[in-house]
């Protein structure tokens, strides 16, 4: 591989969206931020100069950072902010992976406008293991706030209440004509009839599960998170915030003019309020137009009901890694270490002489077997290589919960979390399965789930409580899909499995933003072994300080 070079100048911009004007974080006056293209085996060095007034950090979403933490980005887990008039460069190499993923800011909920996609092509003497598109074009979709994301969040955080949703849902930046004043700002996919499109979808909404849909189309999906899928065909796609798809448009001939509405609207099926707004793009056909077809006028596609689970549980099944001679994967078939972690909502207690408005005069905290995370004040991973931990955190979090109960059944009175920087420190390669469960407290809701430094392989997912009697004899362990996001299903669980190869402080969240402030993670802590190319090396030079 080469080593391609990037320079991220992080400033303010002045946008108008939804004729509203206003200052947003931005990376080189772009927004979205850049395209990151490499290939398998290069090597990436980003220098990100921070000329903002807010804290920023970057992170490479998806990116296995193998023996490379210090590159990873999350703040207050792999580094401290990078400050204002502080620069940072993330220097890692693309190892295993190609496909798309995409980059965001790890700090507040900066990423609402800092990210862009990341595109990892094939090396050089490789193809795509299926037919070779004719173009390829990144759609990011995002979430917008009309006002600042920080203060919504801090708002939130302050009040114990829900944060107020988004304004908009954008395509590559923009809201579409189904939003008032915005009609001028849509997002258009101009393609020619008797083409192969290669569609790199990518889910960077806050909040926000997404079906999309084009009008009179239909996709062939050929990869997910980075890793190849078993290609199939369906007319709806399902993205979680953090996942990203690989999917081929196939155009036909079609009339003079002929153009069709693409929507994305979420799936929700919790009980607190949601961005419930629908955003339109247009697939535009350009010449030549079939004039003997009868022309008719722009089409819009139908979507799911707001909650339909069984919609997305069913696609979600759908996925298979490709598991050939060429990827043949490594799922572990035998386990050293199983976990069982529930997920969801709960509440803090209210601070004296403080009014909260969240569940009942409480505040809104999320949790992973009941402890909600609290970020410590310097990087756990700098704790972690240079004091073995120096009181900055606690290797307890519970394997298990402490206190199990009807997880998807009638909830507890008592829905308090516990508070704690807790991790679990695992030995080098250990082969880890952890259910993920999730519960009904505050109401079952589908949670994104994202580690660090990682793919995993989902082995299993099902509606109800995890029974660990019946449920592992149904695991796929020949060709399950290896992802970095998989959505635990509302009033379910999933099954992962992932070889813990790669020492360092790995975080693994919700995320939806709001659940990833409110606690929903925890970190892992894989130590390192025994040969020198089992270790994590030093700290560059240049590490930002807390
Ligand atoms: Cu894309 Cu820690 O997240």
């Amino acid at each position: 591989g080469v080593t391609r070079h990037y320079k991220f100048n992080v400033k303010l911009k002045t946008i108008t969206r939804l004729c509203k004007t206003k200052s947003i974080v931005a990376v080189n006056g772009k927004f979205p931020g850049p395209r990151v293209v490499a290939r398998e085996g290069d090597r990436l060095v980003v220098k990100v100069v921070n000329n903002s007034p807010k804290n920023v950090s970057i992170h490479w979403h998806g990116i296995r950072q193998l023996r490379s933490g210090w590159a990873d980005g999350p703040s207050y887990i792999t580094q401290c902010p990078i400050q204002s008039g502080q620069s940072y460069v993330y220097n890692f190499t693309i190892t295993g992976q190609r496909g798309t993923l995409f980059w965001h800011a790890h700090f507040s909920w900066l990423r609402a406008t800092v990210y862009g996609p990341l595109i990892i092509l094939p090396r050089r003497n490789e193809s795509y293991p299926f037919v070779k598109p004719y173009k390829e074009v990144p759609i990011l979709f995002g979430e917008w706030f009309n006002a600042d994301p920080e203060a919504v969040i801090n708002q939130s955080l302050q009040t114990g209440a829900g944060p107020n949703v988004s304004d908009a849902y954008t395509f590559n930046g923009l809201p579409g004509p189904l939003y008032n004043c915005s009609a001028k700002d849509t997002y258009k996919l101009k393609v020619k009839p008797g083409k192969t499109y290669l569609l790199r979808l990518i889910n960077a909404a806050l909040n926000d599960e997404l079906f999309f849909r084009i009008a009179n189309h239909s996709f062939t999906v050929v990869e997910a998170d980075a890793a190849y899928v078993k290609p199939f065909e369906t007319d709806l796609l399902v993205l979680a915030p953090g996942q990203t798809t690989n999917v081929l448009l196939k155009t036909k001939p079609q009339p003079p003019n002929a153009t069709f509405y693409m929507l994305a609207r979420p799936y929700f099926t919790g009980q607190g309020t949601f961005d419930n707004t629908t955003l339109a793009g247009i697939l535009e056909y350009e010449t030549p137009s079939d004039s003997s077809l009868k022309s008719r006028k722009l089409l819009k596609p139908g979507l799911p009901a707001i909650n339909a689970t069984n919609v997305v549980a069913n696609f979600a099944s759908k996925f298979r890694s490709l598991a050939n001679a060429k990827f043949p994967g490594n799922v572990p078939q035998k386990v050293d270490k199983k976990f069982f972690f529930t997920v969801g909502l709960g509440s803090s207690t209210c601070p004296k002489n403080q009014t909260c408005q969240g569940p009942n005069g409480t505040k809104f905290a999320a949790s992973m077997n009941n402890i909600s995370f609290a970020l410590p004040t310097t990087a756990l991973l700098q704790s972690y290589f240079f004091s073995k931990s120096n009181g900055v955190y606690t290797s307890d979090f519970p394997a298990f919960p402490l206190h199990p109960f009807n997880y998807t059944g009638t909830p507890p009175n008592n829905t308090l979390v516990t508070n704690g920087t807790k991790v679990v420190v695992i030995a080098f390669n250990t082969s880890v399965e952890v259910i993920l469960q999730d519960t009904s407290i505050l109401g079952a809701e589908s949670h994104p789930l994202h580690l660090h430094g990682y793919n995993f392989y989902v082995v299993g997912q099902g509606f109800g409580n995890f029974d660990p009697n019946k449920d592992p004899a149904k695991f796929n362990l020949v060709d399950p899909v290896e992802r970095n996001t998989v959505a635990v299903p509302s009033g379910g669980w999933v099954a992962i499995r992932f070889q813990a190869d790669n020492p360092g402080v790995w975080l693994m969240h919700c995320h939806f933003d709001v659940h990833l402030s409110w606690g929903l993670r925890m970190a892992w802590i894989v130590l390192d072994g025994k040969l020198p190319n089992q270790k994590l090396p030093p700290p560059p030079s240049d590490l930002p300080k807390c």
